[in-house]
């Protein structure tokens, strides 16, 4: 599904990624935890091309995204992103905030994006929020409709960038339950996360990002149950 290739990248002489070389194959749950600062939101965020990678490939279903050719704009249709905070427009209806990106973008008429949108917000269990706005709803149900907004887009891979770490104690469960049941579904995942029990769970490969490079990676069992990295025995003994 996505093939990174000697990927480097820097802020000014502040070097966050070195040299990062990794496959994910399609159907992959792949949980990436770490230290503050050691370059997970980084690593995401080029894998979409948020950030530009300082040098090396991304390839993303066959295509070299990193060439300056590419439209990216399309790439990303196939890309769901999802951030710790929601970013949804406050000024439009939940529904117009999922149907819009497939309207504008001439893959559904406007109908057909209505119909999906009822769709995906019966899955997450939300249908009667259709006309509310944003700002109705708790930050459990927003991430919830953010997720749902990016999956309108019928993505062949979605990247979660700690979706749970802005909500209540008690709404984190609604959200995990969402991306564990997208994750049963199929779908081809790469999720930053503190939530260590959705990373045992759902996880199929377990990556520990340390100062700019994947350190270590195994199973769930592997790194949760035999970490071999001091690095990372001394992050899990502080958060599990
Ligand atoms: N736009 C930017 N400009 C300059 N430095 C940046 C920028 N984005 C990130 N950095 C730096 O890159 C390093 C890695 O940041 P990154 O956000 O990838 O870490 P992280 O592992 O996601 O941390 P956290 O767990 O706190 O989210 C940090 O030192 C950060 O200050
Ligand atoms: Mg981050």
């Amino acid at each position: 599904m996505i093939y990174v290739k000697n990927l480097c990248k820097s802020f000014g002489s502040h070097q966050v990624l070195k040299n990062i070389n990794e496959h994910i194959a399609p159907g992959e749950k792949v949980v990436i935890i770490g230290p503050s600062g050691s370059g997970k939101s980084t690593f995401l965020r080029c894998m979409n091309l948020l950030e530009r990678p300082t040098s090396g490939q991304v390839i993303f279903d066959g295509v070299d995204i990193t060439d300056p050719k590419t439209d990216i704009n399309k790439i990303r249709q196939h890309m769901g992103m999802v951030f710790q905070h929601f970013n949804l427009f406050p000024h439009k209806t939940i529904m117009e905030n999922i149907t819009l990106a497939p309207t504008r973008l001439k893959l559904m008429k406007a109908d057909e994006a209505k119909e999906e949108a009822l769709r995906l917000l019966r899955l997450v269990n939300l249908e009667e929020k259709a006309d509310a706005y944003p700002g109705q709803l708790s930050g459990g149900q927003k991430q919830r409709i953010a997720i749902v907004r990016s999956l309108a887009l019928n993505p062949k891979m979605m990247l979660f960038d700690e979706p749970t770490s802005a909500l209540d104690p008690e709404m984190v469960g609604e959200v995990l339950e969402v991306m564990k049941n997208l994750a049963d579904e199929g779908m081809t995942m790469a999720v930053v996360t503190h939530e260590m029990g959705f990373a045992r769970e759902v996880g199929t490969r377990v990556m520990f990002m340390d100062d700019g490079i994947i350190l270590e990676q195994g199973t769930p069992e592997e790194i949760f149950g035999n970490p071999k990295e001091a690095r990372t025995q001394e992050f899990l003994s502080k958060v599990l």
